[in-house]
């Protein structure tokens, strides 16, 4: 690659559950690329507001907290503060205040240089809400992953009952309802397919099949003119 040609990124963006997190880390370990869960910070961020008591209303609050929190990702894990909070972030309590933190152009614009800055060599697979259409608006490659609400609901319930974690299919339906709604609906970087992106439906669709036709997009994308 030349020094003028950017650090490829190929955005993976979609609503909760649409296994952007399983497709993309795939897709970063087959092309030897670094991985960015964006979620995860958004869910970080939302974790130390909780424990800090801080008023999830309060968009400058919220922001303050940012600036003092270190959040490191080691491999599947991430620390905020040098604690592992790997597995308390996927709380159903923290999903849903990580997508109201989510709300406010306050936090968002505080973690945008994070988010920038791991971009690095040779490259970096990034899923979230606004990877294509924000963060990433130069990403060689978009796409928005979607599957149905109930197919999404029932993968939850499958991650967190392998991991012991207690949840039911009805409120796991009903938050995913939600979230979509309010993902969608928020005036700042909404849930939204750039018209750049490629629309690709998962429902019923084996995770190493969607890999594979990223990867072929991908491939496809690098060589076009
Ligand atoms: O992807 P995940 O479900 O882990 O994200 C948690 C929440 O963070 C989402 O509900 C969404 O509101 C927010 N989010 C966002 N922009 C991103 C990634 C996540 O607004 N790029």
């Amino acid at each position: 690659m030349s020094s003028t040609q950017p650090i490829p990124v190929i955005a993976i963006d979609g609503p909760s559950a649409s296994g952007k997190g399983t497709i993309a880390q795939h897709v970063a370990a087959a092309l030897g690329f670094h991985y960015l869960d964006s979620g995860a910070l958004y869910r970080a961020v939302a974790l130390a507001a909780l424990q800090a008591g801080a008023n999830l209303e309060n968009d400058l609050e919220l922001s303050r907290i940012i600036l003092t929190l270190s959040i490191n990702f080691t491999g599947d894990r991430v620390a905020v503060g040098g604690h592992d909070v790997t597995e308390a972030i996927r709380d159903e309590s923290v999903s849903n205040a990580a997508s109201l933190v989510a709300t406010y152009p306050k936090v968002r614009k505080a973690l945008l240089a994070r988010q920038r800055g791991l971009r690095q060599a040779p490259g970096l697979v990034a899923e979230g809400r606004d990877m294509g259409s924000v963060v990433f608006a130069d990403a060689v490659l978009k796409i928005f992953l979607t599957a149905s609400a109930e197919e999404r609901a029932e993968r939850r319930y499958k991650q967190l009952m392998g991991k012991g974690m207690n949840a039911s299919m009805t409120t796991l339906l009903q938050d995913i309802r939600e979230r979509d709604a309010r993902d969608s609906a928020r005036p700042v970087a909404p849930l939204q397919k750039c018209a750049d992106a490629v629309l690709l439906d998962t429902t019923g669709v084996p995770v190493q099949a969607v890999v594979t036709q990223v990867l072929a997009l991908y491939q496809k994308a690098r060589q076009a003119p």
